[in-house]
């Protein structure tokens, strides 16, 4: 059966969880997960900001579900807030096994940016 929510924000990243991304209980590791969460929001932040950015902050990080080998994982990404120099991005992570189309949330988590220069100095996002 669907869970009745469904993905909130625009699909930054889609892989596929190997046998190499496991924890010792067979299960996929967190910091893996972690690891793409970061590079979907910072796909979303770069986008926003129309230059580099540097992660500043993750919160409220949660693991909701297991993740298993052979799964489907996609990151969503939505702008929740626009600063100065910075943005906070929420990203929601949705598996899908091979047996089923049906998508469950599995982990979800804020990241802030904050888009720098060349000389890597925060700037305005809004310039
Ligand atoms: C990000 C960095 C350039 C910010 O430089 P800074 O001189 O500390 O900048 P500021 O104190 O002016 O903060 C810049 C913005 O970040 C926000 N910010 C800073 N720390 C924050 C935190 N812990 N949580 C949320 N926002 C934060 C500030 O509120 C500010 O937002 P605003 O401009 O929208 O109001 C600097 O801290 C840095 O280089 N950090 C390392 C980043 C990095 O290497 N990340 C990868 C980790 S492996």
């Amino acid at each position: 059966m669907s869970d009745e929510k469904t993905p909130k924000g625009q699909l930054v990243i889609q892989i596929l969880a190997m046998p190499a991304d496991t924890n010792a209980n067979g299960d996929i590791f967190g910091g893996w997960l972690v690891s793409h969460m970061d590079m979907g929001a910072a796909i979303a932040a770069r986008r926003r900001a129309k230059s580099r950015v540097v992660t500043v902050a993750i919160d409220e990080m949660a693991f909701l579900k297991p993740v298993y080998v052979g799964d489907t994982v996609c990151c969503y990404a939505d702008i929740v807030k626009v600063g100065h120099t910075s943005l906070k991005i929420k990203i929601e992570v949705w598996s899908m096994g091979l047996q089923t189309t049906d998508q469950k949330q599995v982990a979800q988590g804020y990241f802030t940016f904050v888009a720098i220069d060349e000389e890597r100095k925060p700037h305005l996002v809004d310039r």
